[in-house]
């Protein structure tokens, strides 16, 4: 099918298959690679992607359903957003292996969106479905409640 939608800020059109899932479609065809591939079954959390603003598991969306839509990728974050975020997950230790880590930003940026000062409590739910089997968790939180106190200009 013919797809038009926007992909980090670009307007596309492009042939698609659309029972593709939109996690193939961008890592395959869009050599979009920073979006994770892990169960494929939504219950992982690493292919995380914002759909109009908001954070979806990609690997259960059908490409055909983004007809229109706004999408945002790893890649598509500015560096206003993605240099202080990534700044304090480093330096909070919230990556090791970092698989998890693009999803996880993704997650985090879908509730910044929602609502810019989050407490613990809100963190650790919109984060609830991206697994790290690393970190745990408290380093994650611990970060992005220190970066709503810098400034993270959200678009
Ligand atoms: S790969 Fe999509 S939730 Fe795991
Ligand atoms: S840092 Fe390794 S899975 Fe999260």
């Amino acid at each position: 099918m013919r797809l038009e939608f926007k992909l980090n800020g670009r307007d596309l059109t492009v042939e698609a298959e659309p029972a593709k899932s939109l996690l193939d479609f961008l890592r395959d065809d869009m050599k979009l690679t920073g979006t994770k591939k892990g169960c494929e079954i939504g219950e992982c959390g690493a292919c995380t992607v914002l759909i109009n603003k908001k954070a979806v598991n990609s690997c259960m969306v059908m490409v055909g359903q983004i007809e229109g839509c706004e999408v945002l990728t790893i890649e598509g974050i500015s560096g206003e957003v993605l240099i202080p975020l990534q700044g304090k997950l480093l330096n909070g230790g919230a990556v090791q292996c970092g698989f998890c880590t693009p999803g996880m930003i993704m997650a985090i940026l879908g509730l910044l969106y929602e609502n810019p000062a989050p407490d613990a409590e809100e963190i650790r739910r919109a984060i609830d479905g991206n697994l790290c089997r690393c970190t745990g968790y408290n380093q994650i939180i611990k970060s992005v409640e220190e970066l709503r106190l810098s400034e993270v200009v959200l678009k």
